[in-house]
């Protein structure tokens, strides 16, 4: 064997004992690289005789060629073993179920809103929307309260600043304006709820200057007092989840409907404890009343055909009694740990056939 030969041989074998990529760059530079070992012979070519070169020059191009044809051969099977390692590593087994713990939760007030559409859907009831931005009139004129009325302070609204042309928007102060909007937009019959943010300028334990807000309005030709009555003594049951809740309809008074009332559910408050629907403690929980006529017309629809019934209820307020948070303005601290202890898991959506909380 001749000493290129042998050389060649040592070359190919360092190629294909290169381990890695780079050990196979190393060997490259080695032996093709500007003062590679091949290289090196070759640029003893131009000093040889003709005779020579005419021999060696055909045995050392033909080198380099088996040479560079196995460097790439190594490459390429180099690159197949690191891309098979790589995959076996970063494999995900997707049929693994979820990770147990929770990362995030659904958010109390999100639960509840879930919750009333799930109980009010059951009852026939759709789910439609207003501007949190609304104009006075559907804020306040269209609901039977006039521009001096004091339920206009009563409110502690957020103004915006006033147009050009002497407009001011607010921001709700309730879910009522959806009544107005509702009537305009589809007209009767109507059975809708409407949940959504609302604001006023207070805060405390109980307040905060956004909270939510539950509207319900029905209207058709004959719905009646005893209807609204039916309508929301089912919905407290289904919604604390107990067989009897103790009520009371107390008269009371609200510009948008006549009569109008306040309901109250029976309580006990025993230790720290708060228990619904039975006892001797009354909790005020919402205002209803049947529609006024004015409301019904400002919505343009004919009250000496049409009537109906509205409650409205606070969300925020319907969440701390049932899930016992004691203080209303920890809702909006963004507090991960509050959320962790009082929120629900994302998957278990509230139903009625599936069980509304657990
Ligand atoms: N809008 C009232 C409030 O924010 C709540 C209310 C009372 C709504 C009676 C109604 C109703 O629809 O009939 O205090």
């Amino acid at each position: 064997m001749s000493d290129l030969e042998a050389q060649t041989r040592e070359m190919l074998q360092a190629v294909s004992d290169a381990a890695d990529l780079a050990a196979l760059e190393a060997v490259r530079i080695a032996v093709l690289g500007k003062k590679g070992t091949l290289t090196e012979l070759m640029k003893g070519l131009g000093a040889m005789s003709v005779e020579e070169r005419k021999i060696k020059g055909p045995v050392l191009n033909g080198a380099r060629d088996q040479l560079t044809a196995a460097i790439a051969a190594r490459a390429q099977a180099l690159n197949a073993t690191a891309l098979n390692a790589r995959l076996a590593q970063e494999r995900i087994d997707v049929t693994l179920p979820a990770r147990p713990e929770m990362r995030g939760a659904i958010h109390p007030v999100s639960q509840v809103i879930d919750e009333v559409i799930a109980i009010f859907g059951d009852m026939g009831f759709s789910v439609a929307e207003g501007p949190d931005i609304e104009s006075d009139f559907y804020n306040f004129t269209a609901l039977n309260i006039p521009p001096e009325h004091p339920a206009r302070q009563m409110h502690d609204t957020f103004y915006f600043n006033e147009k050009p042309g002497g407009e001011r928007l607010l921001l709700r102060t309730h879910t009522s304006p959806v009544q107005i909007r509702s009537m305009e937009k589809s007209g009767p019959p109507l059975r809708i709820i409407a949940p959504g943010r609302t604001y006023r300028c207070d805060s405390d334990m109980t307040h905060t200057p956004m909270f939510h807000q539950v509207e319900g309005l029905v209207i058709d030709e004959t719905a009646h007092m005893g209807h609204l009555k039916g309508c929301l003594i089912e919905f407290c049951k289904a919604f604390f989840e107990v067989d009897n809740v103790r009520m009371r309809f107390r008269p009371s008074h609200f510009p948008f409907t006549e009569p109008s009332a306040e309901v109250d559910i029976g309580c006990r408050r025993r230790g720290g404890e708060l228990r619904i629907g039975e006892g001797e403690d009354w909790l005020e929980i919402l205002g209803c009343g049947m529609v006024h006529p004015k409301v019904l017309r400002h919505g343009g629809i004919d009250p000496d055909k049409y009537q109906g019934f509205a409650f409205g209820m606070g969300i925020d307020r319907l969440a701390m009694l049932k899930y016992g948070i004691p203080d209303l303005r920890d809702f909006f601290e963004a507090d991960l740990r509050w959320l962790r202890h009082y929120g629900f898991a994302p998957l278990d959506i509230p139903s009625l056939p599936g069980g509304l909380s657990r």
